[in-house]
């Protein structure tokens, strides 16, 4: 079902057939293409997603030894086993869970001083190049409309950099985790995102209902980054009822 936008969207019955669509998506690309390169979101909304990835695995023989992984994003002043660091999320909700080689899998550094932050992107970006590029991109969608930490104000040209966060950003953190946000962080920039040859976006529950609106329909601005989004030629957007509404 369309909701009015060149991007295609579906509409499904609840969460769970959301997240079980995506992850369906991710294995027969796996499948097909054993050495994949998958770009990965943190955040609530891609765990169902990453929960069925362990099971595709320990169940039936899903096969993560030759994939490749990149990360969206890093918070700054977090160490990689910090327990809210993206790469802690990403160990815990799936890379211990699957048989991904550790050298595969590509994180930003949240403890790279902040001068040096150009250089350590920089590579970043080398890195996702000598890997082939991105297969597909998964993204969450923030309240801001932020994708990664493009917030609001980030360019359609952006690539990998260290960028301040919005206050929408740190207080939907400071709610969900009950400690002060990070004031900083390295993300993929809006030109990097849009380099991957597939891009899935996942929204789900009614508080994403209006910005998913605004990413579908709403003027393409910089003052909403997942709107950039509707200049790729293969976006999928998976709501579940609530964000579709
Ligand atoms: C996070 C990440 C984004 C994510 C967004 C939404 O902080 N930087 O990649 O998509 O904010 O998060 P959530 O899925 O928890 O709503």
């Amino acid at each position: 079902m369309s909701i009015g936008s060149k991007i295609r969207s579906r509409v499904f019955a609840d969460r769970m057939q959301a997240e079980l669509a995506l992850a369906g998506e991710i294995a027969a690309l796996v499948r097909a293409k054993p050495d994949a390169v998958l770009g990965l979101a943190t955040g609530r909304t891609p765990v169902g997603v990453y929960r069925e990835l362990v099971r595709m695995h320990g169940e039936e023989r899903l096969d993560f030894s030759q994939v490749v992984t990149f990360n969206l994003d890093e918070f700054e002043g977090l160490a990689p086993d910090h327990r809210l660091s993206f790469r802690r999320f990403m160990q815990d909700h799936l890379f211990e869970g699957v048989n991904l080689a550790p050298e595969n899998t590509h994180l930003l550094s949240g403890d790279v001083a902040s001068d040096e932050a150009p250089a350590h992107c920089a590579e970043f970006e080398e890195r996702i190049l000598a890997a082939g590029g991105i297969d597909l991109q998964v993204l969450g969608i923030g309240l801001n409309g932020h994708i990664g930490f493009n917030e609001p104000g980030s360019g359609v040209d952006s690539r990998t950099r260290r960028v301040a966060l919005h206050p929408v950003t740190r207080a939907s953190f400071e709610e969900s985790v009950g400690a002060e946000a990070p004031t900083h962080a390295l993300t993929m920039g809006v030109a990097t995102i849009l380099e991957a040859r597939a891009i899935r976006v996942l929204a789900l529950g009614a508080k994403k209902r209006a910005i998913v609106r605004r990413m579908l329909e709403g003027d393409v601005s910089s003052d909403v980054p997942a709107t950039f989004l509707r200049g790729h030629g293969d976006v999928r957007v998976l709501l579940d009822a609530e964000a579709g509404a």
